[in-house]
């Protein structure tokens, strides 16, 4: 499929495809050399086998690595990677190639966008949050002290080559966090994708690779989908944050030791619960998102991170707060998201403050 944004780009996604990845460059990422840049432990598992291949196409290939973790999504190791891409002499003519999860697709991507004004970059999602969807969209960046992605740029990829095989690898806790993003495209998008997710749950979890295979391609063509129509995050590309708005407040209320798959499944339950207690939502829709949710043994309810006001007042410092009033994606019903005249919704505190107590058995202040 073809994402139409930034000039258009290609989006594989196929077990054993990153065999023909030589070709693919050829085809749409030509330079004269390449940099594949990958954290250690994806530079163990997969980075030898993906230098070889990128060296089929007769240039010549360095494989650039940095540690594992959301803390190396930093200025700190921009600075190094820009530094070695320089001291390696690589020119205008060179691409980046980003082997791994979503850390190294934003980090290497960053790099990339900003090397010599910028130099192209194909992205090589490995984790499942990389496959169904960071590889896509062309958002790159790294977190700061004052948060998380606030320093990047937009830098669409020239490829995207998600090979559904290089996941499984994975660990399962992992596969999880990855799967929780593919319900959201299931809520927002399709019913009968929602639905066909819970249904594969435990095969999906076990790394099954039909599965997977079927569960990336659908959600790609989501979100490349929404992108194509809305590069920018202008309208339409909000509604890919559904669930974030409370799911970031859970995220940064536990000094982010629940990871964003699981605050985001949780915030999606809630937001649909919001839906409801407004009248938006039709009855019931939180609870289909809750089972699903529940399928993939991601949390839909109980204890909360912090109490209700605190999680309320992190929502208004969420950067996507437009005058005062905290905006939020809601649905229609599972499957079809709310429109109107605009995406996304400007709530009340206190409806949102209500259903957070209610949801983790504080009771009704509404
Ligand atoms: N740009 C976007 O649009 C966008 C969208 C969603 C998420 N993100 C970003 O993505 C990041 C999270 O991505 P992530 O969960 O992939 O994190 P990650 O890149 O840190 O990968 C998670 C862990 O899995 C390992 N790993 C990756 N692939 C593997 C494989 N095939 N086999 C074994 N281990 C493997 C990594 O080494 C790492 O330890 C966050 O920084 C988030 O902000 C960006
Ligand atoms: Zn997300």
């Amino acid at each position: 499929m073809t994402v139409s944004g930034g000039g258009g780009y290609p989006v594989i996604v196929a077990p054993g495809s990153v065999n023909g990845l030589a070709k693919l460059l050829d085809e749409f990422a030509p330079a004269h050399r390449y940099a594949i840049i990958a954290d250690s432990r994806v530079a163990e598992l997969h980075g030898d086998r993906v230098r070889r291949l990128v060296r089929e196409t007769g240039r010549p290939a360095a494989l650039h690595t940095f540690p594992p973790g959301e803390n190396q999504k930093s200025r700190e190791r921009w600075i190094e990677l820009t530094d070695a891409l320089l001291a390696d002499g690589l020119g205008r003519d060179s691409c980046v190639v980003a082997l791994g999860g979503g850390v190294t697709g934003d980090l290497a991507g960053f790099v990339a966008a900003t090397f010599l004004r910028g130099i192209p970059v194909v992205q090589l999602p490995t984790s499942l949050v990389a496959m169904i969807d960071s590889a896509v969209g062309g958002k790159t960046g790294v977190d700061v002290p004052a948060g998380k992605n606030l320093v990047g740029a937009f830098h669409p990829p020239r490829l995207v080559v998600a090979d559904p095989e290089l996941a499984l690898t994975l660990p399962p806790a992992e596969r999880a966090q990855g799967l929780a993003e593919a319900l959201k495209h299931g809520a927002i998008a399709d019913l009968a994708y929602l639905e066909a997710l819970e249904n594969r749950a435990d095969d999906l979890l076990a790394g099954h690779l039909e599965a997977t295979t079927v569960a990336v391609d659908r959600s790609v063509r989501i979100k490349a989908d929404v992108v194509s129509r809305d590069e920018r995050e202008g309208g339409l590309r909000q509604i890919l944050n559904f669930g974030h708005t409370l799911g970031h407040a859970l995220e940064a209320c536990s000094q982010y030791t629940i990871p964003h798959g699981s605050a985001v499944a949780r915030g999606m339950v809630l937001a649909a619960r919001v839906g409801e207690e407004l009248g938006l939502t039709a009855p019931e829709t939180s609870a289909r998102i809750a089972s699903a949710v529940r399928a993939f043994g991601l949390p839909a309810e109980g204890a909360l991170p912090a109490p209700a006001g605190d999680l309320v007042r992190m929502t208004r410092t969420d950067k996507k707060v437009r005058g005062g009033a905290v905006r939020y994606v809601l649905l229609e019903r599972a499957g079809v998201v709310l429109g109107g005249d605009s995406w996304s919704h400007a709530v009340e505190d206190a409806v949102v403050e209500g259903v957070l107590a209610a949801s983790s058995g504080g009771g009704r202040r509404v």
